[in-house]
């Protein structure tokens, strides 16, 4: 049984001490109190979007054209949110999104995010560009769940020793991002020549890599620059074709899943490429500007593959609500992107945990008081377009 909403209590109780929360419970406010916690540079990275940011507001805008309508007396005070996604057991449909170069939100980066992720029963996608090993984030996520997202390398040797290392640490599924194969015009780390990997930030992955440093004539620390610039041609600038995904299949036995996906028909090529499952997602509104709300085109990607492969969703997911319109349009689990990554720039592990619980009590809440138990009551009929 779902006991999310005891948060509400918890916090409540504090106020008993004149204790308030340390952060907000308005997961749409994390950003604004981000935005004086941290540097600009790194502020910039993380807030923006493609462009002039239409797609950014695009996301959020998707989510205001549906209201739930809810339901009276049905027996809603126990709830069940658990499910299985791709043999991955969790207890509610909800999975930390991969978000690269951590560090430039906190010192202790994706290990504070994978132990959120393990207290809390999470599953944690690691990013390719995350600032800490492999190895070290399975470390700390212990005996938590956790996914691999892969930026796909040019070089084969590489792809195969990162699937390779992912698979020997417990990564159970690979999530292949396909919409970053080169950065997106984005004039707010343009304005401030902001790029964290040209920094030899995020590149913790690549550099403990054996394949990746046989190809250098110096360790990266001898010579940073030398492995930086050996590294950014390699991840990004290069796009792949729909033929070369038997490769991945051929050396990764587990599920894998298409990051980015956002047509019909992109949909139907993942189900005839044999892949397990898709995510929706336009990255968050950073890769074009202008692209279609993410929400907006869910309904019609699920309607003809939804029976064939997993669907997963993110970009613009912020609130309970949203989690409950996604779940009802028909994705079977949603991924948090900035909301955590704010709150791992507010306070550490405690401030990813603190995000992750707000959303998780007010996606119960919201389930409860729409008059629902169960994944499986949500579904379009819940619903009305505004
Ligand atoms: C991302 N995202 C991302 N995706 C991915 O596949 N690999 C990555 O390394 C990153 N890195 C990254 C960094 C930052 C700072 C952000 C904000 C996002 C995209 C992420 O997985 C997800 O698709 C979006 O964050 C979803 O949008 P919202 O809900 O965060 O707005």
């Amino acid at each position: 049984m779902t006991h999310f909403n005891s948060y509400q209590n918890e916090i409540y109780l504090q106020g008993l001490a004149d204790a308030v929360p340390a952060f907000t419970t308005d997961a749409t406010l994390l950003e604004d109190a981000a935005r004086v916690a941290m540097e600009p540079g790194p502020f910039g990275y993380v807030a923006g979007g493609a462009g002039s940011g239409a797609t950014v507001r695009a996301n959020r805008e998707a989510f205001d054209r549906w209201r739930i309508v809810p339901r009276m007396l049905t027996d809603a005070t126990t709830r069940d949110l658990s499910c299985t996604v791709l043999g991955t057991p969790m207890p509610a449909p909800v999975l930390l999104a991969p978000v690269g170069v951590q560090s430039i939100l906190h010192a202790d980066g994706e290990l504070a995010t994978a132990r959120a992720a393990a207290a809390l029963d999470l599953t944690m996608v690691l990013s390719t560009a995350s600032s800490n090993t492999i190895e070290d984030v399975a470390a700390a996520n212990g005996s938590g769940s956790r996914w691999y997202q892969l930026y796909w390398p040019n070089d084969n040797d590489v792809t195969i020793s990162l699937l390779n290392r992912a698979k020997a640490a417990g990564f159970t599924v690979l999530v292949v991002t396909l919409d970053t194969w080169t950065l997106a015009w984005r004039p707010r780390d343009l304005d401030q020549s902001y790029l964290p990997f040209i920094r030899g930030i995020g590149t913790a992955i690549p550099f403990s890599d054996p394949a990746f440093l046989a190809g250098l004539e110096k360790t990266p620390e001898q010579d940073p620059q030398s492995a930086i610039l050996r590294w950014i041609p390699m991840f990004t600038g290069t796009d792949k074709r729909w033929d070369q995904l038997p490769f991945l299949r051929e050396h990764w036995d587990g599920p894998i899943v298409l990051k980015g996906i956002q047509s019909v028909a992109d949909a139907a090529r993942a189900v005839a490429a044999g892949m397990d499952g898709i995510v929706v997602s336009n990255h968050g509104g950073r890769q074009v500007d202008g692209a279609v709300g993410a929400l907006d085109v869910l309904p019609e990607i699920v309607a003809v593959v939804g029976e064939q492969l997993t669907v997963l969703f993110d970009s613009g997911v912020r609130t309970g609500a949203d989690v409950v319109k996604a779940l009802a349009l028909g994705a079977r689990a949603v991924l948090l992107g900035r909301v955590y990554a704010y709150g791992l720039a507010l306070g550490g592990e405690a401030g990813v945990r603190h995000a992750l619980r707000t959303v998780l009590a007010d996606l119960d809440s919201t389930v409860a008081l729409s008059g629902h138990r169960t994944l499986a009551e949500l579904s379009p009929d819940l619903l009305r377009r505004s």
